[in-house]
Protein backbone atom coordinates (compact mmCIF):
# COMPACT_ATOMS: atom_id res chain seq x y z
CA UNK A 1 0.00 0.00 0.00
CA UNK A 2 1.32 3.87 -0.91
CA UNK A 3 2.73 5.15 2.21
CA UNK A 4 2.87 8.95 3.61
CA UNK A 5 4.61 10.54 5.82
CA UNK A 6 3.14 13.57 7.91
CA UNK A 7 4.79 15.63 10.09
CA UNK A 8 4.17 18.20 12.77
CA UNK A 9 6.89 20.60 13.55
CA UNK A 10 7.06 22.24 17.14
CA UNK A 11 4.39 23.62 19.33
CA UNK A 12 1.99 21.44 17.21
CA UNK A 13 1.36 19.69 19.86
CA UNK A 14 -0.07 22.13 21.80
CA UNK A 15 -3.09 23.46 19.29
CA UNK A 16 -6.25 24.47 20.93
CA UNK A 17 -4.59 25.81 23.45
CA UNK A 18 -2.18 27.80 21.56
CA UNK A 19 -3.13 31.22 20.30
CA UNK A 20 -6.33 30.12 19.70
CA UNK A 21 -7.02 34.17 17.72
CA UNK A 22 -4.54 32.89 14.93
CA UNK A 23 -4.68 28.88 14.92
CA UNK A 24 -7.96 28.26 16.42
CA UNK A 25 -9.78 25.27 18.57
CA UNK A 26 -8.36 22.48 16.49
CA UNK A 27 -6.22 20.22 18.25
CA UNK A 28 -3.61 18.01 17.11
CA UNK A 29 -5.76 15.06 17.06
CA UNK A 30 -8.74 16.32 15.46
CA UNK A 31 -6.24 17.04 12.33
CA UNK A 32 -5.19 13.38 13.06
CA UNK A 33 -8.55 11.57 12.67
CA UNK A 34 -9.94 13.72 9.85
CA UNK A 35 -6.39 12.81 7.88
CA UNK A 36 -6.63 8.87 8.81
CA UNK A 37 -10.26 9.08 7.50
CA UNK A 38 -9.18 10.40 3.92
CA UNK A 39 -6.25 7.86 3.71
CA UNK A 40 -8.89 5.00 4.56
CA UNK A 41 -11.53 6.18 2.07
CA UNK A 42 -8.20 6.36 -0.76
CA UNK A 43 -6.45 3.66 0.76
CA UNK A 44 -3.20 5.19 1.41
CA UNK A 45 -1.12 4.01 4.99
CA UNK A 46 -0.52 7.28 6.67
CA UNK A 47 2.24 7.43 9.29
CA UNK A 48 1.90 10.45 11.96
CA UNK A 49 5.01 12.40 13.74
CA UNK A 50 5.22 15.32 15.87
CA UNK A 51 8.36 16.82 17.18
CA UNK A 52 9.33 19.83 18.98
CA UNK A 53 13.08 18.71 18.08
CA UNK A 54 14.47 19.71 15.22
CA UNK A 55 17.05 16.67 14.74
CA UNK A 56 14.20 14.23 15.46
CA UNK A 57 12.89 15.69 12.21
CA UNK A 58 15.54 15.47 10.76
CA UNK A 59 16.05 11.91 11.41
CA UNK A 60 12.61 11.20 10.26
CA UNK A 61 13.00 12.21 6.89
CA UNK A 62 16.50 11.02 5.99
CA UNK A 63 14.87 6.99 6.95
CA UNK A 64 12.29 8.14 4.65
CA UNK A 65 13.78 7.21 1.56
CA UNK A 66 11.90 4.36 -0.38
CA UNK A 67 9.43 4.03 2.69
CA UNK A 68 7.09 6.23 1.55
CA UNK A 69 6.11 8.14 -1.98
CA UNK A 70 5.22 11.80 -0.07
CA UNK A 71 5.63 13.59 2.12
CA UNK A 72 3.05 15.88 4.31
CA UNK A 73 4.71 18.37 6.25
CA UNK A 74 4.21 21.34 8.80
CA UNK A 75 7.49 22.38 9.66
CA UNK A 76 6.40 25.36 12.17
CA UNK A 77 8.99 27.47 13.39
CA UNK A 78 11.34 25.40 11.70
CA UNK A 79 9.77 26.93 8.11
CA UNK A 80 11.45 30.39 8.88
CA UNK A 81 15.16 28.76 10.09
CA UNK A 82 15.91 25.06 9.01
CA UNK A 83 18.60 24.14 7.01
CA UNK A 84 18.68 21.53 7.87
CA UNK A 85 15.12 20.54 7.42
CA UNK A 86 15.36 21.78 4.17
CA UNK A 87 18.83 19.91 3.18
CA UNK A 88 17.17 16.64 4.79
CA UNK A 89 14.13 16.89 2.14
CA UNK A 90 16.51 17.39 -0.58
CA UNK A 91 19.04 14.34 0.63
CA UNK A 92 15.73 11.89 0.26
CA UNK A 93 14.15 13.51 -2.78
CA UNK A 94 10.63 12.64 -1.57
CA UNK A 95 8.14 14.95 -2.89
CA UNK A 96 6.90 17.04 -0.17
CA UNK A 97 3.67 19.36 0.52
CA UNK A 98 4.36 22.26 3.04
CA UNK A 99 1.58 23.22 5.11
CA UNK A 100 0.28 25.89 7.21
CA UNK A 101 -2.69 26.61 9.21
CA UNK A 102 -2.66 30.53 9.27
CA UNK A 103 -1.66 32.78 6.40
CA UNK A 104 1.99 33.18 7.04
CA UNK A 105 2.40 35.55 4.15
CA UNK A 106 -0.58 37.88 6.39
CA UNK A 107 1.80 37.71 9.84
CA UNK A 108 5.28 39.08 10.71
CA UNK A 109 7.86 39.93 8.04
CA UNK A 110 10.04 36.92 9.65
CA UNK A 111 7.43 34.39 8.85
CA UNK A 112 7.16 35.36 5.37
CA UNK A 113 10.07 33.08 4.59
CA UNK A 114 10.12 29.28 4.06
CA UNK A 115 13.43 27.55 3.72
CA UNK A 116 11.13 24.52 2.81
CA UNK A 117 8.70 26.06 0.17
CA UNK A 118 11.99 26.26 -2.72
CA UNK A 119 12.09 22.49 -2.09
CA UNK A 120 8.85 21.35 -1.71
CA UNK A 121 6.40 20.90 -4.78
CA UNK A 122 3.79 23.49 -3.78
CA UNK A 123 2.64 25.17 0.01
CA UNK A 124 -0.33 25.47 1.08
CA UNK A 125 -0.94 28.25 4.08
CA UNK A 126 -3.58 29.74 5.77
CA UNK A 127 -6.93 27.84 5.74
CA UNK A 128 -6.88 26.30 9.01
CA UNK A 129 -6.94 22.54 9.33
CA UNK A 130 -8.32 22.13 5.69
CA UNK A 131 -4.34 23.43 4.72
CA UNK A 132 -3.84 19.84 6.06
CA UNK A 133 -6.71 18.35 4.24
CA UNK A 134 -5.97 20.07 1.12
CA UNK A 135 -2.40 19.04 1.15
CA UNK A 136 -3.40 15.47 1.91
CA UNK A 137 -5.01 15.31 -1.28
CA UNK A 138 -2.17 16.84 -3.27
CA UNK A 139 0.57 14.32 -1.37
CA UNK A 140 -1.78 11.10 -2.71
CA UNK A 141 -1.94 12.43 -6.06
CA UNK A 142 1.74 12.74 -5.75
CA UNK A 143 2.54 9.61 -4.58
CA UNK A 144 0.66 7.78 -7.51
CA UNK A 145 1.77 9.63 -9.96
C1 LIG B 1 2.61 27.64 11.37
C2 LIG B 1 3.14 29.04 11.05
C3 LIG B 1 4.54 29.24 11.64
O1 LIG B 1 5.02 30.55 11.35
C4 LIG B 1 4.50 29.07 13.14
O2 LIG B 1 5.79 29.17 13.69
C5 LIG B 1 3.82 27.81 13.57
C6 LIG B 1 2.63 27.35 12.85
C7 LIG B 1 1.16 27.45 10.88
O3 LIG B 1 0.73 26.30 10.78
O4 LIG B 1 0.44 28.42 10.63
O5 LIG B 1 4.21 27.21 14.56
O6 LIG B 1 3.41 26.69 10.68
Amino acid sequence: MTKILVIHGPNLNLLGKREPGIYGKVTIDNINKKLRAIARKKKVQLDVFQSNHEGEIVDKIGRAKNKYKALLINPAAYTHTSVAIRDAILATGIPTIEVHLSNIYSREDFRHISLVAPVAKGQISGFGMDSYLYGLDAAIKLANA
